[in-house]
């Protein structure tokens, strides 16, 4: 999520260092005084925004374990109460709550339409893990809710979803409904506004929630899980359900 601003750089160093004609250095120098400060500054705040990132997921992370039973379905297993109720408007301008849900699966990502790189990412991994598995992934519903619920009006995320996969369910809903489910799911986001652009981004966790019929959080999927590993948590969940 940092990366157009690291990509900023590249640009700026480029600029510097080519096609150079007499006068170019002196004002390339005049430049470049006027940028350093900023050029200083920027990656103090990407390391202070990566330790806040990294210090979250540790502070997630000791609240992990994995009880036996749980062990070899894959994904992580919390132990603290994640999820909860919820009730957003959805993609199509319809409320919707976590109850729509109930009966089967669901994929829940938290992100937003505007990210980069993070989140058309990860929507792509839980497409393909869908894909995987095949028939049974029928029985699991993709959920995109945006922390970005300033830009993510319900025609933006009509535009997004369909991207992805066709029965991706976008959720948008008031500031302060986003702020409610993102705290019951402990997903931290914070506005990231750079000066050098006109438009900011958002720093976000990026986990895939498997959310189980009865509406509990059955795994989380790290940023990064690869698809397959995905689909094989749900089909072990699919398989101890029936076997239960
Ligand atoms: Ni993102």
């Amino acid at each position: 999520m940092f990366n157009r601003g690291f990509r900023r750089n590249r640009a700026t160093d480029n600029e510097n260092v080519s096609a150079m004609r007499p006068g170019d250095a002196l004002r390339a120098r005049q430049r470049s005084s006027l940028i350093a400060p900023m050029n200083r500054k920027l990656p103090i705040i990407v390391v202070a925004l990566v330790v806040a990132v990294f210090a979250f997921g540790a502070w997630l992370n000791l609240r992990v374990a994995d009880p036996p039973e749980n062990a070899a379905v894959g994904g992580m297993v919390v132990n603290v109460s994640i999820g909860g109720p919820f009730e957003l408007t959805d993609h199509t301008g319809a409320r919707m709550s976590d109850e729509a849900l109930r009966g089967n699966y669901a994929l829940i990502y938290f992100g937003y339409t505007f990210c980069p790189d993070v989140c058309p990412t990860e929507l792509g991994e839980i497409a393909v893990a869908l894909d995987v598995l095949g028939e049974a992934g029928d029985r699991v519903t993709p959920v995109m809710i945006t922390i970005d619920p300033a830009r993510d009006t319900p025609e933006v995320l009509a535009e997004y979803v369909p991207l992805f996969h066709d029965r991706l369910v976008g959720l948008t809903g008031t500031e302060a409904e986003i702020k409610d489910v993102a705290e019951k799911y402990r997903v931290f986001f914070r506005r990231f506004d750079d000066p050098n652009f006109t438009y900011y981004l958002m720093d976000h966790t990026s986990f895939v929630y498997l959310i189980d019929p009865q509406g509990a959080v059955a795994s989380m999927f790290r940023y990064g899980t690869p698809p397959e590993d995905m689909a094989d948590a749900i089909r072990q969940h699919m398989r101890i359900r029936a076997n239960s």
